[in-house]
């Protein structure tokens, strides 16, 4: 089976088509990274329109680059939630028009599910890495710039993913933008801070993180970006290279430790063996790291995602619908787009919330 993706939910306007073994036949990628770069975040009337001029020519490659006709793609996958409405109801539109048009199933994707699945993809040229996909259950830290949370994964389907504890206030990938913005690096400030962060000191700056103990698996990343806020109030933007890469380093070094030892300990309490990263902080190369020194400490099995399938794309998303359509599940003409996610909440109890 082979199965085109569509993603609009953010800045990105993405097609994909993948196929059962999780082979990513081809998968583009449109950034308006550079359209909401001056207002330093995403202005949901700015990216809806964006996405209106890009999905047709982004599908058109999507083909062309898969050596594929549009008659030859065995379904139409689509991100219909969480996400900007405005942004999210262009590539809903124009899967409900090919679908229809061409008689083929359509089926919708929580944008939060691709994440969580895109440890499967199989990029050409990349299978060298030679990383086995995982097996279920598993628990999955999904960092993003709009969502941070633990998830138990026992399948393949929404119904089988639990949250186990979320950020309270601000999402990870969030705060490292917020962090590049007071920085003034620019924006994204994820991948920025990254790079500035090597070789930097991450004792030099003493933050500290609430919700940091192991026992909640719940974060807060508001206060960290207090505390930066207050360091440059009072002592300016570092203005040495040095300087910059230790801030940074103290950052990324007390944002990534928490990520990874709480996924660590959610993984030990939910007896699960193998843990995953995904999200466009899954990229992050420090997370990676520790990510999988800490899994090695503990006898765990780290699989991380390839780093095309961290940040948002329509791959993930082709292969999340290629599931449900294996499963005989198809969405009808009355799909909506919503900002909420499908995803459950662990109650106290351990049982969903649903
Ligand atoms: O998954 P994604 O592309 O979009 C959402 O669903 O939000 O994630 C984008 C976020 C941004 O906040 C970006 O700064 C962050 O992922 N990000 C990174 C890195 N690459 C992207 N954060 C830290 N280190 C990176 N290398
Ligand atoms: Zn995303």
């Amino acid at each position: 089976m082979r199965v085109l993706g569509i993603e609009s939910s953010c800045d990105e306007t993405g097609a994909a088509i993948v196929d059962d073994a999780g082979r990513v036949l081809s998968d583009v990628v449109q950034s308006q990274v550079k359209l909401h770069a001056p207002y330093g975040g995403v202005i949901p009337e700015l990216a809806s329109r964006d996405h209106l001029k890009n999905v047709g020519p982004v599908v058109r490659e999507a083909l062309a680059r898969a050596e594929m006709t549009l008659a030859e793609i065995d379904g139409i996958a689509v991100t219909n939630r969480p996400g900007l409405v405005g942004a999210l109801l262009v590539g809903v539109q124009i899967a409900k028009g090919l679908a229809w048009s061409l008689g083929k199933p359509l089926v919708s994707v929580d944008h939060l599910v691709g994440h969580l699945l895109a440890v499967f993809l199989r990029r050409t040229n990349a299978s060298e890495s030679g990383s086995e996909p995982p097996s279920f259950p598993f628990v999955a830290l999904l960092a993003s710039g709009g969502h941070t949370a633990i998830y138990r994964v026992d399948g393949p389907h929404a119904r089988n993913m639990r949250e186990l504890g979320g950020t309270r206030d601000d999402a990870a990938g969030e705060a490292f933008d917020k962090v590049g913005k007071l920085l003034g690096l620019g924006y994204p400030g994820g991948p920025l801070i990254d790079k500035l962060a090597q070789g930097g000191n991450p004792h030099a700056a003493p933050l500290t993180l609430p919700m940091g103990r192991t026992r909640s698996f719940e974060f807060s990343f508001s206060g960290i970006k207090t505390q930066i806020a207050q360091l440059v109030r009072n002592h300016g933007i570092p203005k040495t290279e040095s300087g910059m890469a230790d801030l940074c380093a103290s950052f990324q070094s007390a944002v990534t430790s928490v990520l990874a030892k709480k996924l660590v300990a959610a993984a030990l309490r939910e007896r699960v063996s193998t843990i995953v990263l995904g999200g466009g902080v899954a990229a992050n190369r420090e997370l990676r790291a520790r990510t999988s020194n800490l899994a090695a400490e503990h006898g765990l099995r780290a699989v991380l995602p390839e780093l095309a399938s961290c940040t948002d794309n329509a791959a993930m998303i082709a292969y999340a619908g290629l599931i449900r359509l294996a499963n005989n599940e198809r969405d009808g003409w009355d799909l909506i787009a919503t900002s909420a996610t499908s995803l459950p909440r662990m109650t106290r109890k351990g049982r969903g919330a649903r």
